[in-house]
């Protein structure tokens, strides 16, 4: 079978690449279901877009350059901040319906912007009403064919480039041709001990493109987010994200002796940035401490309107969230790096390109501004949609000269990938240091030896860890406690 171009991935950036190349034809791939195995549609915290009065797309990129301590590219920060506004548009035109005050959109703060610019849609639910309306629309759409539950197991390539993928689905494995490759697949959670990201945001995409011979940068830069909820039965993978939002609202952090920890720590305490926050919460139980999340007087009866997704993951584990403090762990949450693309989406090989999560375009720099990941889906995911939407067709490959299908990236089995989980979460997690990274990376590298099936995604966790080693000093949410942390003002 042959497409214009596949987009492997159904997450914000995969659909919105997707729809805007119409009326080239597309081929969809995604592990589950269309719209629903991504990290997308479990987003809480809103997308960002300077649209309040006295606000603007330069004061939004400022403050992107703040988060990301300056080592943004300045080109891509300017694309994504001014794109932001036109994207929320063209959401709303796709019918998502977003929280409105007074007649105009309901602006939120959280943590790091200097204005209230962050839409949402259904209070804390904005990722799962994006994802229901750009699911309908490519759903809708007759230029693309989806192929739920299959994988994408190996990128298949003729004379240099990326000329197709085998996609591996319940009936088996299809070979799929197109003029384009674009990984759409998300993060890495998956990797580490706790997360915010589903298990699918394993790190198949760069295990791919690693795979093809493609450069990945920025690895070492992962972000955690400082409030997951602590479960009862203190489950590894998936945990329900506590909103940021939340302590935009007022709710603020405790030890288990009842002491704001946050107000020692830093002068905007609970408000401080996000990487400065989730270290002071691993501290704490670092120390032998727990921490909760009282938002019962800043929220209290409003919270099932307001932020319905998180109260009811708290009722669920038999936490009334109105009356009583919630349990927290900070969680792997977001990946700044990953394969490195230019302005245009292009990977360094060729016909393979890459968008949101899983591409590294450097507009994140070395921390991510909150709400910036749903907007980068959106923005640069169109955008290529559409360059690849007006290429012309190229000639068309025989199948005897494609050469390139080499072997399946594979799964990782349960163990192996909890050992994976424990050596990241440990020493290339929150807080890292030389003798720990060390460490992790000969364990690593033990590891792929030994398991060749499985060698492909653990080289993932071998990329990141060594790049963890080699930045020694601090910088964004890369914290080395054997240096000292570099913050741009
Ligand atoms: C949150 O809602 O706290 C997360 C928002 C984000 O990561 O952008």
């Amino acid at each position: 079978m042959h497409f214009d171009l596949i987009v492997i991935g159904s997450g914000i950036a995969g659909l919105s690449t997707a729809l805007a190349a119409a009326p080239r034809r597309v081929a969809l791939i995604t592990r589950g279901e269309l719209a629903r195995d991504g990290s997308s549609r479990w987003a809480q915290g809103g997308i960002a877009a300077a649209i309040g009065e006295g606000d603007s797309a330069g004061a939004h990129a400022n403050d992107t350059l703040v988060a990301g301590n300056r080592l943004n590219d300045r080109d891509a920060v300017d694309a994504l901040t001014r794109g932001a506004a036109a994207a929320v548009d063209w959401l709303a035109g796709c019918g998502v319906a977003f929280d409105r005050a007074g007649g105009h959109y309901a602006l939120g703060r959280e943590a790091a912007h200097s204005q209230h610019r962050i839409v949402h849609a259904d209070g804390d639910a904005t990722g799962a009403a994006v994802m229901r309306a750009l699911g309908a629309a490519a759903r809708a759409a007759a230029h693309i064919d989806t192929f739920e539950h299959h994988e994408a197991a190996a990128l298949r390539r003729a004379g240099g480039r990326v000329v197709g993928v085998a996609a591996r689905g319940p009936g088996g494995t299809l070979d799929l041709g197109a003029d384009a490759v674009v990984l759409a697949t998300g993060g890495i959670g998956a990797l580490y001990r706790h997360t915010t990201n589903p298990d699918t945001a394993d790190a198949g995409g760069l295990a791919l493109a690693l795979e093809a011979g493609a450069a990945l940068s920025d690895m070492e830069f992962v972000q955690f987010h400082p409030t997951a909820l602590r479960t009862r039965d203190g489950r590894s993978g998936q945990l329900p994200l506590l909103t940021e939002a939340l302590r935009g609202a007022g709710a603020v952090l405790v030890n288990g002796a009842g002491k704001r920890f946050m107000r020692l720590i830093a002068r905007e305490a609970e408000l401080a940035p996000r990487d400065v926050v989730a270290r002071g919460v691993w501290g704490e139980l670092e120390r032998g401490e727990t921490v909760w999340l009282d938002a019962a007087g800043a929220v209290g009866a409003a919270f099932p309107e307001r932020f319905p997704t998180v109260f009811a993951s708290c009722m669920s584990e038999g936490i009334d969230p109105r009356r009583e403090p919630m349990p927290v762990v900070p969680a792997q949450h977001y990946h700044m790096g990953g394969v490195r693309v230019d302005a245009q989406a292009r990977t360094t090989v060729p016909g393979l390109y890459a968008v949101g999560e899983v591409a590294c375009t450097g507009v994140h720099g070395a921390n991510r501004l909150a709400s910036n990941s749903l907007l980068e889906g959106l923005v640069f995911g169109g955008a290529l949609g559409r360059r690849l939407g007006a290429l012309a067709p190229l000639p068309r490959i025989a199948a005897a000269e494609v050469v390139g299908t080499r072997a399946d990236i594979g799964a990782v089995g349960a163990e192996i990938a909890q050992t994976v989980r424990d050596l990241l979460w440990r020493h290339a997690g929150l807080v890292r240091d030389a003798h720990g990274l060390q460490q992790a990376l000969r364990a690593l590298q033990a590891l792929s030896a030994q398991n060749t099936a499985e060698r492909r995604r653990i080289a993932v966790a071998v990329e990141l860890t060594a790049a963890a080693l080699q930045r020694r000093d601090s910088v964004g949410a890369h914290y080395r406690s054997d240096s000292v942390q570099v913050r741009a003002g």
